[in-house]
């Protein structure tokens, strides 16, 4: 298999990319969370990093954020859908949340005129405003907002071409936007945090899974451009400064009790307070303080041909704007996970997770538990057909279009802020 953010390719093997990306396995957190969503409890989303932070601070009810993307390439699909599902939740759980329309990626990697970026990018907007984002979202375009430029143009002062060509395999021949954009895809994820959105906060990224090279990046320079670092030591945390050791003399008034050195200081307490005590001080002298992101990976919506769904191959996906009755003939001719006549699937049963389908059914189509249960059972006991099963999931996808495109419709962008 081959994961980037350019290019998805092979047999996905889920275990083996938490391994190979060094993520955490998402069921470690599920238990923890309440009311966990669909895309959550049904193993969609796999895997996480520090998902522990936006946990803590949905129970102490301390302010979060969540912030993704899309890139305005190509209509908004079933894929989009789930990361677009994922803000929605994570807002109603109590994050801040900020969504970005990467008209700069769109334009610089894909070669869009900029009329066309936005053309596509108010269907995003308002296809993930359909789906239930509220008001008090911060929706942008990127290359219309000045924050996030001026924080990629200073993070890019940290990033030298060897660490692009490591984590991307970037070379000789790729072009100086294209790099820039990966600065600019960290300074969405970490604008939240600077002063004028309410300062560091945990945020968390919910991606694709071909989107961590990204989050590795952030993360990386989330600590390379913020004043003090931190690393744990016996009953505290040692803190040092990336920017010189002066700025340890700003720290000298802290309430703890501390050993002072040259290079460092070692300050006894409960670690995270010592952070948030040290991050406050950060703030006031000027720096950025950012805390990693986090992030959630769902899997890649596989096309209804097989494959990745991609917005490359109109026949692979069903787009949320495609007319619902094309959208039930799309169902109606995507693989499944049938046998090959219908006497051997009596015998045999089909095969729900191979099968589109019922991927379908269960990130997007089907809410209760019971109903999808026993969908599944019927077909591993071949008691339920394809063909009929199709029919089924081409009804649900036609009203779920048409609804949708109804909501779009009706949608009210004056009651939004959006920056572009
Ligand atoms: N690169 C992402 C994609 O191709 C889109 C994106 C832009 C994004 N900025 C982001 C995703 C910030 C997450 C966070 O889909
Ligand atoms: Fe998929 Fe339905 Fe066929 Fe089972 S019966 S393999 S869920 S289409």
């Amino acid at each position: 298999m081959n994961v980037t953010p350019w290019e998805v390719e092979g047999v996905i093997d889920y275990s083996k990319l938490i391994e190979e990306f060094g993520m955490q396995p998402f069921s470690e957190v599920l238990p923890e969370i309440d009311n966990p969503h669909i895309l959550m409890r049904r193993g969609a989303i796999f895997g996480h990093r520090d998902y522990w932070r936006i946990i803590e601070a949905m129970r102490k009810k301390e302010p979060w954020a969540v912030m993704s993307g899309f890139m305005p390439s190509g209509l908004p699909h079933f894929g989009h859908k789930m990361t677009m599902d994922e803000i929605v939740w994570h807002q109603s759980a109590g994050g801040k949340a900020f969504v970005a329309i990467a008209d700069m990626e769109a334009h610089s990697v894909r070669g869009l005129s900029w009329e066309k970026t936005r053309e596509l990018g108010m269907l995003y907007i308002k296809s993930i405003i359909a789906l239930g984002l509220r008001e008090d979202a911060v929706i942008y375009f990127q290359s219309k907002s000045s924050h996030v430029k001026d924080l990629a143009f200073e993070l890019s002062a940290e990033v030298n071409f060897s660490e692009l060509r490591a984590i991307y395999g970037f070379n000789s021949d790729t072009s100086l936007a294209k790099m820039f954009v990966t600065a600019i895809q960290a300074a969405d994820i970490l604008h939240p945090q600077l002063e004028e959105f309410g300062g560091p906060k945990p945020v968390v990224v919910p991606v694709g899974a071909d989107q961590d090279p990204h989050m590795r990046l952030t993360r990386d320079l989330a600590a390379r451009i913020s004043i003090f670092s931190f690393e744990p030591v016996e009953g505290g945390v040692r803190v040092r400064s990336r920017k010189g050791a002066e700025y340890l003399s700003s720290l000298r008034d802290l309430e703890f009790d501390k050993k002072i050195y040259e290079e460092h200081m070692d300050i006894f307490g409960e670690a995270e307070e010592i952070e948030r005590a040290v991050r406050k001080i950060e703030v006031e002298i000027g720096g950025f303080a950012f805390i990693p992101p986090s992030s959630t990976y769902h899997r890649f919506t596989t096309g209804l041909t097989g494959g990745k769904m991609s917005s490359s191959k109109p026949e692979s996906y069903i787009s949320l704007l495609d007319p619902p009755e094309e959208g039930a003939k799309k169902v109606m001719k995507a693989f499944t996970g049938g046998r090959a006549t219908a006497e051997e699937q009596r015998r045999l049963g089909g095969e729900p997770d191979r099968c589109v389908v019922f991927e379908l059914y269960s990130f997007h189509l089907i809410d209760s538990d019971e109903e999808l249960n026993q969908i599944e059972a019927e077909c591993r006991e071949g008691r339920l057909l394809c063909g009929k099963c199709k029919k089924m999931a081409a009804e649900l996808v036609k009203s779920f279009l048409k609804e949708h495109q109804e909501k779009m419709e009706a949608v009210d962008l004056s009651n939004y802020t959006i920056i572009g």
